[in-house]
């Protein structure tokens, strides 16, 4: 399964990770097309994403979700010292690193993109919420850092908090808005009229909310918060 194993790559060959300013479980390289996420820790119960969610996730092919390449796995003992039934130490395989498709980050903000920006990235939302629901899996930490504004759509990325889930639509559907919500927030200000104004205006399922930006008739993101919050 592994093409390479992305976490004996020296730093000398991968120079600096390209997430220095963000707190995080690892340390992410762009090398070439890919970009490689080496965690910080491997430990028995540490939290990077399980080997048979990464199988999974790498399953998807949309447009709205990060392509997963490959990964490297390390075999560790749980440190607590605790035993199987055969009295042998408990192992776990652990996830070390894994490579992804790198995406360029498009100059202009979201929110300065033409609405069909927003309503295509949408569309694509729903697809890969169809087929996270399909797979029972549950999105999470959804912050508008773990996205890329690509030059279509929006990528979600940094799928390591992801879940099994026995009926994840609702918080699915949740969740994909809250990415947006973040990324606006961020992009916008961060100021409690502008986190009213795009709480309300991702209300709802997925849908309704592409059906409120659709009738509002505005050109941007931008636009469409400044008429509002003028109200
Ligand atoms: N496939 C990718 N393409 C482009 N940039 C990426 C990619 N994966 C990660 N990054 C960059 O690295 C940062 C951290 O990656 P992420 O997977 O979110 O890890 P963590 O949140 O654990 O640090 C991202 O916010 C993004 O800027
Ligand atoms: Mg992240």
């Amino acid at each position: 399964m592994e093409i390479y194993n992305y976490s004996e790559l020296d730093n000398s060959v991968l120079g600096k990770p390209i997430n220095l300013d963000k707190g995080s479980r690892g340390d992410v390289y762009r090398y070439g097309d890919i970009a490689i996420k080496k965690y910080r820790s491997v430990s028995y119960d540490c939290d990077n994403i399980q080997l048979d969610m990464f199988e999974n996730l790498r399953k998807i092919q949309l447009p709205a979700f990060v392509e997963l390449i490959d990964c490297t796995t390390e075999v560790v003992e749980d440190e607590r010292e605790t035993y199987d039934i055969y009295g042998r130490p408990n192992k776990r395989e652990v996830v070390s690193a894994y490579s992804s498709r790198f995406y360029e980050t498009s100059d202009e903000f979201m929110i300065d993109k033409p609405m069909d920006y927003t309503l295509n990235s949408l569309y694509e939302f729903k697809k890969l919420v169809e087929e996270l629901n399909k797979k029972d899996i549950v999105i999470a930490d959804s912050h508008g850092e773990n996205l890329i504004v690509a030059d279509n759509n929006i990528v979600i990325i940094d799928p390591d908090l992801y879940r099994k889930h026995k009926n994840p639509d609702k918080i699915n559907q949740k969740r994909v808005k809250e990415y947006l919500r973040e990324l606006w927030l961020d992009e916008y200000d961060r100021e409690f009229e502008t986190e009213y104004v795009i709480k309300n205006l991702f209300k709802g399922s997925i849908d309704e909310t592409i059906d409120r930006i659709k009738s509002s008739n505005e050109s941007t993101p931008r636009k469409l918060l400044a008429r509002e919050l003028k109200r």
